[in-house]
């Protein structure tokens, strides 16, 4: 008989935010009637910008004649969107790029998950704590940890806490480590890393050989100029990190689906003999072999986003979903609840009154304002007692959520 993985069992509930859509599924059978505002999952909910569709549909309807037709594309994706972005969007941040270091894909959540593929199982991996529950879960799933313990924790991965005390950025650990995941802006907390502290993580990963996986996906909501957008800002990331980013939030691309990771030729680690072999090779050899490209129309439509109307166009966007999560910031912190994150991510992170657990909170908040957030255990056990709000939503639903928040726990 065929024989499953069994470390998948090891994995302690569902996946999040499935656990969360079941609740409120059941909730909404239950009561119909309830207006429920759905303030969990960070999923966009403005349309695609006008430029961006236009070049969407004229891509498709290139692929409706014979002389445009495309097939295959490359795996690593179009040059001419890979060289824009590196035009558009590395250069100004004074970071030099080779067509042949940017890899596009179908999403952050994937790359960051598939790039485990090209590392052994030894390595030790440190993950911060709260977290985007991929890290930590695609992580047991390979294999590379033991069980849980009582509070979530799994054996053989090193747990950074991020707590109000740290600012929610963690120093670099003490120990050894091998890969360490970094996510600026922050999901779930908001936090943001400065200058200085990513510099500490870059000095940390070329002492020690690790590799730093940096997620970037949330670079576009950044609004203090003194915060990098991306690591390669810091001097020496080029040889120890890679960093993954994503239309998805940027220009609404959830539904499109279309990001890139950014593996420099000067990253390395050592094969079992000790000799240094280049991350970029075996990087492109996986895609290669195991993934097909992204679609052509969607790869247009991604190229849109950095024509001077189309950048213009989703910076209003942007700009109206930091305008929610100012709403969210100040409508909670009047009313007396504790909130950190909003200003340079699209993610409020706050505190849960009166020291109810996050799960506690979820459901009372649930069934009696009808708005639907993320538990902050969800993402860790440093989570439990916060809660995030993510400002993807439409103007009004957020102010009613405020509103309906502030009438329950205001003081
Ligand atoms: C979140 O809500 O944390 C994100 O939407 C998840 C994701 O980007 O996959």
């Amino acid at each position: 008989m065929a024989r499953i993985n069994d470390n998948y069992l090891k994995l302690k509930a569902g996946y999040l935010f499935p656990e969360i859509g079941r609740r409120v599924r059941e909730f909404t059978s239950a009561n119909p009637a309830a207006r429920v505002i759905r303030l969990g999952i960070g999923d966009v909910t403005r349309p695609l910008v006008p430029a961006v569709l236009k070049a969407f549909h004229a891509a498709v309807d290139d692929l409706g004649g014979t002389e445009n037709f495309h097939g295959y594309g490359p795996e690593q994706g179009y040059d001419w969107l890979i060289d824009t972005i590196i035009e558009k969007s590395y250069k100004p941040l004074g970071v030099e790029l080779k067509t042949s270091e940017i890899f596009i894909s179908d999403g952050s959540k994937c790359d960051c998950a598939n790039i485990l593929d090209i590392f052994d199982l030894s390595n030790k991996v440190a993950i911060c704590d709260p977290v985007y529950p991929v890290y930590n879960d695609t992580n047991v799933m390979v294999g590379r940890t033991g069980e849980a313990n009582d509070k979530g924790y799994y054996e053989g991965i090193v747990y950074m806490p991020c707590t109000a005390e740290n600012n929610f950025t963690p120093a670099p650990p003490a120990e050894k480590v091998d890969i360490i995941y970094l996510c600026y802006p922050n999901n779930p907390t908001g936090a943001v890393a400065t200058r200085d502290e990513l510099k500490q993580w870059v000095d940390y990963a070329l002492k020690n050989d690790a590799v730093i996986f940096f997620d970037a996906a949330y670079e576009a909501f950044i609004t203090d100029p003194s915060i990098p957008h991306s690591i390669y800002e810091i001097e020496g990331a080029e040889k120890c990190a890679v960093e993954f980013r994503s239309f998805s939030k940027t220009a609404g691309f959830t539904g499109v689906r279309c990001a890139l990771t950014v593996v420099p030729e000067g990253v390395t680690a050592k094969t079992a003999k000790g000799e240094t072999v280049a991350l970029n090779k075996l990087w492109n050899r996986r895609q290669s072999t195991k993934f097909n490209g992204v679609s052509y129309p969607v790869q247009k439509a991604a190229q849109a986003v950095y024509s001077d109307e189309g950048w213009e166009q989703v910076r209003e966007v942007i700009d109206y979903y930091m305008q929610n999560a100012r709403i969210i910031r100040e409508g909670l912190t009047a009313a007396g609840i504790k909130c950190y994150g909003g200003v340079n991510a699209p993610y409020i992170w706050l505190e849960t009154p009166e020291g109810m657990s996050s799960w506690d909170f979820f459901d009372k908040l649930l069934q009696e304002c009808n708005v639907v957030g993320t538990p902050g255990s969800g993402f860790g056990p440093s989570g439990e007692g916060y809660f995030r709000l993510s400002a993807f939503g439409e103007r009004e639903n957020v102010e009613e959520a405020v509103r309906r928040i502030r009438e329950k726990w205001g003081k």
